[in-house]
Parts: structure tokens; sequence; C-alpha cells
């Protein structure tokens, strides 16, 4: 199990730039799947969601080299419909595998999949938008087996989203943008999320003809071929935000590159608006923060432009920190509330009503010796016993928060169960590091 280490206290000052968005780069592999030729992909990290999702590519008959931040999948021929078991599982993006598969083979056999233990993250929109394009599936011994056979529309297939799913939207762009010839499929009710404009983008790119990407409504004309590209994906707008409120949070002057301002509207908006000062450019953002930002607020966490859901931890520490009364409403997943008990560790007042937090704000959080409450299981070290306060990173984007709270706290914080952290946040440490924090990773 990996630790991280942070003795809290330093203001972040500096530079650095962020690479590929990992829920971009999730959907872009496997829809390389539906390409006949190879791909290159650039400014992909090196995180084990990816490295997972690159194995179950390999074992379903691409050929992947990585050279540094370039990976190259080679995708002319594919040897089976069944997705591997051992990894599937694992990662919640595989379920993207299936609109890919039905496309280009008409069939796939495929585990449950994994991913952090957020919620009950149903299916039933994926399945219901695929069974209305004709798609027949049934689940046997943990898996969905599924089969396809496109005939020709002769008219538009209108088919609407009870809700707008990222996943669901990119399901079934990957089952329609490859197939027969002339096909049209109208879509509404779809997410917005730039992470599927940025799939969009990317199978266009490839010969796909799919227009309204990050609107409500996507039109999608079938085409019976795609080529091989070279694609760099978005940076990632979630590593983007938590950055932005770790600075808010320990105060300092930070310029972030290689991201997107736009994407950031809704935060960049709430941070201004309790007190940071934000710059933009095209491809940068500036955060300077020189004092404790002073005033509450309500946040309730929506599809996007609504405010993320992935940043919902992360800014529970700002309210944490802040003067006054705050709400936080979680509003997608039901169980994203686990890491509040860890903060309450260093010494938060945060108190839960079903998916809303209600936070009273303090003036500093404090790391004090509690080793003793950790389970024996995860062996912590004598000599770190009585270092401070060791908290358990139970979710990726909860364990970036507790990162985010101890950067702020007196004396040393230890989190176990870093590897969460590392799924889609594979550099926190060095470019924390990078920014004047004193945090280090522990390999135990
Ligand atoms: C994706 C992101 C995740 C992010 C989430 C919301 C990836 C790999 N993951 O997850 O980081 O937090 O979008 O922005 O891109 N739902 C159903 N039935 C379904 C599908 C979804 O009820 O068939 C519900 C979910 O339980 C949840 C809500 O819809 O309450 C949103 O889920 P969805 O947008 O599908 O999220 P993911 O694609 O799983």
């Amino acid at each position: 199990m990996l630790q991280i280490q942070i003795t809290g206290g330093n203001r972040l000052n500096g530079c650095i730039r962020l690479s590929g968005a990992k829920n971009s780069l999730l959907p872009i592999m496997t829809a390389t799947l539906m390409v006949h030729g190879t791909v290159c992909l650039h400014d992909v990290p090196k995180l084990s969601d990816l490295t997972q999702m690159l194995h179950i590519l390999a074992d379903l008959g691409c050929t992947v080299n990585i050279q540094g931040d370039t990976v190259k999948i080679d995708v002319n021929e594919l040897n089976t419909h069944i997705i591997n078991r051992q990894a599937a599982p694992k990662i919640r993006g595989s379920i993207f595998v299936m609109g890919a598969l039905l496309s280009r083979l008409g069939k796939v056999e495929l585990p449950f999949p994994g991913g952090c233990a957020i919620g009950s993250r149903p299916i039933d929109i994926h399945l219901t938008l695929l069974r209305q394009i004709g798609v027949k599936c049934h689940c046997q011994h943990n898996c969905i087996i599924a089969t396809y056979q496109p005939r020709h529309h002769h008219k538009p297939v209108i088919l609407t989203l009870d809700f707008p799913s990222v996943g669901a939207t990119e399901n079934i762009i990957q089952a329609t943008a490859l197939g027969i010839d002339g096909n049209i499929y109208i879509v509404h009710g779809v997410a917005k999320e730039p992470e599927v404009v940025d799939l969009c983008n990317f199978l266009n790119q490839c010969g796909a003809r799919i227009q309204g990407a990050g609107t409500d409504t996507l039109i999608i004309k079938s085409v019976s071929q795609l080529h091989g590209t070279t694609y760099t994906p978005i940076p990632d707008r979630i590593n983007t935000g938590s950055y932005l409120i770790a600075v808010a949070v320990t105060g300092g002057d930070v310029t972030l590159t290689n991201v997107i301002p736009t994407h950031q509207i809704n935060l960049i908006n709430k941070l201004k608006a309790i007190g940071a000062k934000i710059t933009t450019t095209n491809d940068t953002i500036r955060i300077i923060v020189n004092h404790r930002l002073s005033h509450h607020f309500n946040v309730h966490t929506a599809p996007y432009p609504g405010f993320p859901t992935d940043l919902q931890s992360q800014f529970c520490v700002l309210a944490a920190l802040t003067k006054g009364r705050s709400t936080i409403t979680e509003n997608l997943f039901e169980n994203r509330f686990r890491y509040v008990a860890e903060l309450s560790k260093l010494g938060t007042k945060i108190t839960l009503n079903r998916n809303q937090a209600l936070i009273k704000g303090v003036s500093t959080l404090s790391a004090t010796p509690t080793s003793i409450l950790c389970p024996c299981s995860y062996r912590i070290p004598t000599t770190q016993k009585c270092l401070g306060t060791t908290l358990i990173a139970q979710d990726l984007r909860g364990g970036v928060a507790l990162v985010i709270a101890a950067l702020a706290a007196q004396g040393t914080t230890t989190i176990i169960n870093a590897d969460y952290i590392y799924r889609g946040h594979q550099d926190i440490v060095k470019d924390l590091r990078q920014l004047g924090a004193n945090i280090v990773a522990i390999d135990q």
C-alpha cells in the first residue's frame, strides 16, 4: 500500500503544467477499437486506470507501444470480443468497451465494471439506449453478454437519455458512430461534459460524423469505417480544479499551464466570490491568495456546466477553513462524503444530513497523533507512529481532499491507501513539492 506524508503550513508558489484528462482518455482509448489503423495519443499521464485500460486493449489484440507520454495503439486485428476478467472489474471505464466492440465486432462479453465506490453506479441508462438501437443483451455469471446486428434505417432513430449520464452518452456515441453508412441517430438529453466533446472531436478526426457535441442533442451519422489519427486530449480539468482549491486553502501564488480556463468557469467564479484573485489567458490560470478566505458559500453538484461532483470533496476542505457556515449538497453519487470522518481527525466541524454537508469554518487544522486508531493491518512503521495524524483515503477525489487538508494542517499527516489517489493523479506529490509543499510519497 502506498502512503503520502505531508507536513502542512507551507504556502504554494510557482508554476506547474497539467497533462491529459483521465476521463477523456478512457473513452478515447476504447474508441480506438473502432478504428482500422494506428492511433497515436499524446500527453497521456501514467495513471493506473489508464494502464489497466491499455491491458484490456492489448488483451483484445491491439498492439500498444508506450514512449514517455505518447501511446501508440495499433488496432488492425482484434482476436476476441471477451474482455479480460481480471482487468475490467478494476476500472469504471471498462464499460465504454461495450459500445466500441458492438459497433466494431457486433458482440461483447464484459465483466461488470468497477471504479471508485462512490455510489451504486447503475448502468441501466447505458443498457436502455443500447437496447433501443437493437442490441440484445443479458447478464450471466457477473458478465454482460451483448450482440448487435445493425440494420439500415430509412428515418433518423430518435433516442433520449432520462439523465445526462456521461458514461451512457459516451457508450451510445461509440455504438452508433461506426455502423451502416447513412443511418442517423438523434440523441437528446446527452451529457455536455468537455470529455464528451473531446471523444466526439477524436472520433470526427478519425472520419466520424458527429454534430452537436457540447449541447443537449447529438446528431450522429454512422460511417462504415474509421481511420487512424494522432490526437492530444484536453488537459485534466479536475486535477486543475484540485490545485486551484489547494492554493485557496494554503495561500500562495501559482500559475497552472496547459489548462482550459473556460472548463473551470463555475469554480473560478466561486473562488473569486470568496476572495481569491484569479487571472486567465487562453491556456493558463494564475491564482493568488494572500489571506484566509472569508465568505461562506452554498454549493450544489450538478452535470456540466454545473459544479463538478469530482471537486466536491476538495471544495469541502476550503469550506472547512472559510469563515462562517457553508453547505455542500451532493446530487450525483450517494457515497461521496466518506472522507468527512477522516477530515474530522484534523479538527474540521462538518455534520452530514443525507446528501448535504453542513460546514462550520474553523481557523486552523491540526495533525495530532492518532495513529493508534489505525487498523494494524495497515502496518504503519514504528518510526512514523508518533508523527501525527493518519488518514485513510477511500476513493480518488476524497483522497485528494485529504491531501489538501493536510497541506493546511499544522503538523504531519500520513495518508494511507494513497493508491486510490494515484488512479487519477499520479504527479500529485511531484507537483506539490515543486510548488513548495513538504510532501513525500512512501512505498510500503
Ligand atoms: C463519469 C466520470 C466521473 C464523474 C461522473 C459525473 C469517467 C470515467 N468517470 O462517471 O469521474 O464523477 O462522470 O461527472 O468519466 N446513472 C444511472 N444509470 C446509468 C448511468 C448513470 O442512474 O446507467 C447515474 C449515476 O448513478 C449517477 C449519475 O447518473 O448518479 C451520473 O453518472 P454518470 O454521469 O454516468 O457518471 P460516470 O460516467 O459513471
